[in-house]
């Protein structure tokens, strides 16, 4: 197994920027991976509608990139789409539902989709949707919450943006499935339980011992940028297979998980000289 990352030093992950062709092609002439794993994009929804063009260099153009040099060496490609490839007209999507994105990353993804069809002879899109876990870069929504936690100000959340939020280590686990199964084609992979982004918001702060009132409802258009939104973007899936689907847990159950791992994870970050304030570590 080897791993890559552009900008984050970390022991056993190696370098690599995916728009720089020379390398991403040596690095994969010399690992000849059975299988590559291109989760590299900008998910910044509202700097993809400002900067397009900019956006589109890393969602679609190097994405389509590292589709070739697959194809060169061969082994089966894994590309990580998203919910927002949907309109939210519908209670949920399903993998053939007609893809409509209301944004530009949306149309980026969608895009980048048929790109990798093309031009991967064996590929794997997993369409997921608000992935929660402990990460290094504290980005996802859980972790923005508890970092948030310890300001002053109420912290305004949607209450009219509805998805079903997914336990990272289950995504790994559902991944790992299609990979023994040999899984070609279109895959949505998502949580149980439909959430708004109020309403999971509360749950986090439940699950962490916070104060829910310091969690306030709010439109989105109020609170969030540029880009337009599908008001539900739920997936499901008719191809998983049922001990795949029963593999995504619930929200509620991800996060006790996350409470329960907590000191562990606080530990191994601390191992590594990472802050870990908020997360409840001390520094
Ligand atoms: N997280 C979700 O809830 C969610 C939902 C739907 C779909 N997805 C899709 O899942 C994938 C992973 O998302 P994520 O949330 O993990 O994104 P993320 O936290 O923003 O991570 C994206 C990574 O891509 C790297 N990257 C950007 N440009 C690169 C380049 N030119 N070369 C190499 N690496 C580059 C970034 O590296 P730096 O750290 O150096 O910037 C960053 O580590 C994306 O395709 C996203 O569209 C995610």
């Amino acid at each position: 197994m080897l791993g890559t990352a552009r900008s984050r030093e970390f022991p056993g992950i190696e370098r690599l920027d995916i728009q720089d062709g020379a390398a991403l092609r040596d690095l994969l002439r010399r690992a000849q991976p059975e299988i590559t794993v291109l989760a590299a994009s900008n998910p910044n929804v509202d700097f993809c509608e400002r900067d397009p063009a900019q956006t589109r260099e890393i969602n679609v153009e190097a994405t389509l990139d590292v589709a070739r040099a697959v194809s060169e060496v061969g082994g089966t490609l894994v590309f990580f789409s998203s919910d927002y490839v949907f309109d939210g007209s519908r209670p949920y999507f399903v993998e053939n539902d007609p893809v409509a994105p209301l944004n530009e990353y949306g149309r980026q993804k969608a895009e980048a989709e048929r790109g990798v069809a093309r031009l991967a002879p064996r590929y794997l899109i997993l369409r997921i949707s608000g992935v929660f876990g402990w990460e290094l870069a504290r980005k996802n929504f859980v972790l923005q919450i508890l970092d948030r936690a310890h300001e002053k100000n109420q912290i305004k959340v949607a209450r009219d943006l509805w998805y079903h939020p997914t336990y990272a280590p289950n995504l790994a686990g559902v991944l790992e499935g299609l990979f023994a199964s040999g899984a070609r084609g279109v895959y949505h992979a998502a949580g149980a339980d439909e959430f708004s982004r109020f309403d999971f918001a509360v749950e986090i702060a439940r699950c962490f011992s916070l104060d829910e009132r310091r969690i306030e409802p709010a439109r989105f258009q109020d609170i969030l940028g540029v880009a337009p939104r599908p008001a539900r973007s739920s997936l499901r899936s008719v191809r998983l297979d049922p001990s795949a689907q029963n593999g995504l847990c619930g929200a509620r159950d991800g996060l006790l998980d996350m409470r329960r791992t907590q000191g562990e994870w606080v530990q191994y970050l601390e191992e590594y000289g990472v802050a870990t304030k908020g997360i409840g570590g001390g520094a």
